[in-house]
């Protein structure tokens, strides 16, 4: 199986089991088209050395998915998904905390965000962010 595909599999099966002790802040947070957003995410210790973030972009349901946008890794770097803006998503990290920044957010931004890391045996999955983002108003003359 191809990394890529392997990696939804893992995730899709670490959601069902819901152990989070990810800490993800804010819980939920709207911004408005073309803003940034800054995304947290609590590591239980600094020795976490790569982290994935994804996206659920529909609410919970049978045929919801995770998206893998990008992961950070203590000696790789940021390695963006195949067809993720580069300059798009900022990942970088502060001791134990890790942090995904989006950039001029459009409305199909919205979704929620997970981090999530790889352990063995299991996966741990971050408790997630919901983002939406509003559309610009209409300007009134
Ligand atoms: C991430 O976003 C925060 C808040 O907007 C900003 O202060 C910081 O410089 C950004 N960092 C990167 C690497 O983009």
């Amino acid at each position: 199986m191809r990394p890529r595909t392997w990696l939804l599999l893992a995730a899709q099966l670490a959601a069902l089991h819901g152990n989070s002790v990810l800490q993800q802040t804010p819980a939920y947070t709207m911004v408005q088209t073309d803003q940034m957003v800054m995304l947290s995410c609590q590591a239980i210790s600094s020795l976490t050395t790569r982290i994935y973030w994804l996206r659920q972009c529909k609410a919970p349901s049978s045929d919801s998915h995770h998206e893998f946008l990008v992961f950070w890794d203590s000696s790789k770097g940021t390695i963006h998904s195949e067809g993720v803006e580069q300059e798009k998503i900022a990942v970088f990290r502060d001791g134990s905390r890790f942090f995904l920044n989006l950039t001029r957010v459009k409305p199909e931004d919205s979704g929620i965000y997970f981090c999530m890391v790889i352990g063995s045996p299991s996966l741990t999955f971050g408790t997630g962010t919901q983002l939406s983002v509003g559309k610009k108003q209409a300007q009134c003359y």
